[in-house]
């Protein structure tokens, strides 16, 4: 068909294309590296590093025994969204998490995030707190830059282990230019979250968070993000909390309302030194009779008190249920007490006037 000089010919050229192929492989796989976000996950522990004692345990295992580097060897998928390193910051089950620990976490991410090297931080991170310590990192990240909190379901031994996929996810949307400036995020099960409005709210399933009411804030589909709202109240670069010269946080505690409540605990709280009192009363933070004198006599010794609710949805109105003005107490807006908490500790490291604080309450 053809002459062996043209036949000759063609091998030659397609040998050259070849030779120049295979030699320029190791820059195009740099390029190509280079156009890859530079993503560091730090891991504190909880289920997404869990193991159980067999594939279809999905509950009494153990949290928090797979390392950092484990977990990234787990998903090689992670190499097509972003170059990746791993730091063990902590190895703990969430119900465990302190504020010393999020000190750390908090300072940590701020000097990674100050780096021109670093795109974007995950947080592998246990599920039960996850959403007290994204709200607290919302509200002392120093960077528009993504940090995203993900956990997992089930250990990273069961069948259908949700941790490797949410935590492909997590990466990507940490390397992604949509969540810029979005605030700390809170991604698994493919939906993406609000560090203010996220919680748990099953405790066993894997699609266990929500934002209820106020929504989320979009989808995960096919490595991509998709956003279709977000958060209006201030975060991470607008806020004006500074936690990098802070060794420790005050102390506020939560009293929960129930019917037939007493002030046992609170005195209890107050008398160990707590600073604020979080009160998540029952309704729309109703505080029943037998527990005004106990608020009247914490204002007296200079404790902030904060009328959070139990219900979980809707704004506690001031002046509503009691009377803020006549108490000097602040509402919580729709902060559940866990949220109140974090924001009550942060803004007692800049003021006790009750006026600012409220201030406070309908800004973050
Ligand atoms: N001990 C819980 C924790 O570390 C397990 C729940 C989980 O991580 O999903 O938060």
């Amino acid at each position: 068909m053809f002459s062996r000089k043209f036949q000759s010919c063609a091998q030659l050229m397609l040998a050259t294309v070849m030779m120049s192929f295979v030699a320029t492989a190791p820059a195009r796989a740099q390029q190509a590296t280079a156009k890859l976000p530079n993503v560091v996950i730090l891991a504190t522990g909880g289920t997404i590093a869990g193991s159980g004692a067999d594939s279809t345990t999905t509950v009494g295992y153990t949290s928090a025994t797979v390392g950092v580097e484990r977990l990234i060897a787990a998903v090689p998928e992670l190499k097509k969204v972003a170059n990746v390193k791993g730091e063990q910051v902590f190895q703990i089950a969430s119900e465990s998490m302190t504020n010393a620990h999020w000190l750390t976490l908090a300072k940590r991410i701020n000097v990674l995030l100050a780096s021109q090297d670093v795109d974007g931080v995950v947080i592998t991170h246990g599920t039960d707190t996850i959403e007290e310590t994204a709200y607290f990192l919302n509200l002392t990240v120093k960077s528009n830059k993504p940090v995203v909190v993900v956990g997992a379901m089930r250990p990273s031994t069961a069948i259908s282990a949700d941790g490797p996929i949410n935590l492909y996810n997590a990466v990507m949307l940490a390397g992604s230019k949509e969540a810029v400036g979005k605030g700390v995020l809170v991604a698994l099960n493919d939906q993406i979250n609000a560090a203010r409005e996220v919680t748990k709210t099953n405790t066993s399933t894997t699609d266990t968070f929500k934002s209820t009411e106020l929504g989320m804030l979009g989808y995960i589909q096919g490595s991509k993000p998709y956003f279709y709202r977000q958060s209006t109240r201030k975060h991470t670069l607008e806020s004006e909390f500074d936690i990098s010269k802070l060794d420790s946080l005050p102390q506020v505690d939560i009293v929960y309302g129930y019917a037939n409540m007493n002030r046992i605990g609170m005195d209890a709280f107050i008398a160990a030194g707590a600073k604020g009192i979080i009160h998540a009363g029952v309704g729309d933070g109703s505080v029943a009779a037998q527990m005004k004198p106990a608020l009247v006599e914490a204002r007296q010794k200079g404790v902030l008190i904060v009328r959070s609710s139990r219900v979980g949805q809707g704004i506690v109105a001031r002046n509503g249920e009691a009377n803020d003005d006549e108490l000097d107490s602040v509402v919580s807006d729709t902060l559940s007490p866990q949220k109140a908490r974090i924001l009550l500790m942060l803004a007692l490291t800049k003021t006790n006037s009750t006026q600012e604080i409220q201030r406070i309450f309908y800004t973050y």
